[in-house]
């Protein structure tokens, strides 16, 4: 297996969560969850990278590094432009990272921030952490936020209690000293730990008058795909407390939901890899943009490590969010980010009949979009690589997706191999599909129901479209390639 060219991976060693996303004088910085040792989930440190497209990234030294006390796990970072927290160095407003501190003897998390005063090459320890303890065990993934609202202006820290399956709230005028606001949860699900939340407001279908605020909440297991996932509310938030906009069942933490319950929630993906997603800070609020992992606990420790230095994990495609109202519900559309290719085929206003499959040429890496729709009773497949043994096949039947990766999961442990379903509108398919090294992201109806599912490598760059039960029209099919330099 080779690392991925269009999505962010290590050189070496093991990665997980992105941490402190952040805009800051014309770049992007992506921190992340790093092993500095070794291809194994361990002395989390934050690595970095920076870019200023979000899709070309440079790895820069290690940000922060994990202690002998304390492990540094996720969290967030900020720009503190009026030197609320008093961390400015020689006058220059710094930016402020706010993370777990994860204690490595006694299991006990507590949050600590760290100062940058050289746009975040380098970090300075806080001497006052840790900055908020509630003695908790499971306490952790701090995002941070500037609130201006009818209530003033200040910093709104959301995190969880894992365990408790509750994200918290607090505020503070200086990064240093945290006052409890509110909690949300458990609600809707919460089998699985919850981790990794995000709070944000966005215009709903571009209307400045009209702002809802997403709560980002994942959790590990208990994820509609199996294993990690992240589910999304849309609500409201006066500067104390998020309230959801539908009545979101209040559940008791551990209990596990049925099938039912949990499509009836709203996940911002379908597949099985795309965790601990985070937007970032220090842009505008209309310009929110988010990065996840593309990976799963459940097997993410056992993956095959990739490259000549092992290395194991990667980034998701940047995407950009905006709420969109379909169906009579507010959701979330996500709009990826990836390099500029160009078309190498296309095929327009064509009929694919049972047992003439239609083959296509589609290199790596490579966008393809493709407006489907079926004859009645008809299914399409694409499969992705040789015909007989792809690494995964893509069913389409009856207003369904159902992307079946077992085929190609020989050397991947059991866990991996899996079937991912996701309703589409309209039984056809309109879609939007990224293929990289060992990856597939899908962005269906105009990105507001969207699969992202790590695959074995295609073993050619064949992909076929089959009819199977009667016939697939495809009214547009659009085959993009291009070089790119490896991420
Ligand atoms: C999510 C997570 C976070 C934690 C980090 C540790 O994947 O478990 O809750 O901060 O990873 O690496």
């Amino acid at each position: 297996m080779t690392r991925p060219l269009i999505h962010f991976s290590s050189a070496r060693n093991w990665l997980n969560d992105p941490n402190g996303l952040i805009f800051h004088d014309g770049r992007y910085h992506l921190y992340f969850q790093y092993n500095p040792h070794g291809a194994d989930h361990g002395f989390m440190s934050w690595g970095h990278a920076s870019s200023t497209d979000l899709v070309a990234w440079q790895e820069l030294p290690i940000a922060i590094r994990y202690t002998a006390e304390h492990e540094i796990f996720s969290g967030s970072a900020v720009f503190d432009a009026s030197n609320t927290s008093g961390l400015a160095a020689d006058g220059a407003a710094p930016l402020v990272a706010v993370f777990t501190l994860a204690d490595r003897a006694a299991g006990h998390q507590s949050q600590g921030i760290a100062s940058s005063a050289d746009g975040g090459l380098t970090w300075s320890m806080f001497p006052g952490n840790p900055v908020l303890d509630r003695g908790s065990a499971d306490f952790r993934d701090p995002k941070v936020f500037r609130y201006s609202g009818a209530r003033g202006e200040y910093w709104v820290m959301v995190a969880v209690e894992a365990m408790q399956r509750k994200v918290v709230l607090y505020r503070s005028d200086d990064l240093r000293r945290w006052e409890f606001l509110s909690e949300y949860g458990p609600r809707g699900t919460a089998f699985g730990v919850w981790e990794c939340p995000d709070l944000f407001p966005l215009p709903v279908d571009g209307d400045p008058r009209e702002v809802r605020w997403v709560l980002i909440v994942s959790m590990n297991p208990g994820g509609l795909a199996g294993g990690s996932g992240t589910m999304y509310v849309v609500g409201s938030f006066d500067g104390v407390r998020f309230t959801p906009d539908l009545a979101i069942p209040e559940v008791e933490a551990g209990a596990e939901s049925s099938e039912a319950e949990l499509a009836a929630l709203d996940w911002v993906d379908y597949g099985r890899d795309c965790y601990a997603g985070v937007t970032f800070a220090g842009l505008p609020d209309e310009d929110r943009i988010l990065m996840a992992w593309m990976s799963n606990w459940d097997y993410a420790e056992q993956m095959p490590p990739l490259g000549a230095e092992p290395q194991r994990g990667a980034m998701t495609l940047a995407r950009r969010l905006s709420l969109v109202t379909a169906d009579g519900r507010i959701r979330l559309r996500q709009e990826p980010i990836g390099p500029a290719l160009r078309p190498i085929g296309a095929v327009a206003e064509a009929e694919v009949r049972p047992g003439a499959p239609l083959t296509l040429d589609v290199p790596t890496p490579s966008r393809i979009r493709l407006r489907l729709r079926l004859d009645h009773g008809a299914s399409a497949q694409l499969r992705f690589g040789e015909e007989l043994a792809p690494a995964a096949v893509l069913h389409l039947h009856d207003g369904e997706l159902a992307l079946d990766r077992r085929i190609g999961a020989a050397e991947f442990p059991d866990a991996f191999g899996s079937v991912e379903r996701m309703p589409v509108r309209g039984g056809g398919l309109d879609a939007v599909l990224w293929l990289d090294n060992g990856s597939i992201e899908l962005f269906a109806d105009d990105g507001t129901a969207v699969l992202t599912d790590r695959l074995a490598e295609r073993s050619s760059d064949c992909v076929t479209l089959h009819a199977v039960g009667g016939s697939v029209r495809i009214d547009e099919l659009i085959v993009e390639a291009g070089e790119v330099d490896p991420a």
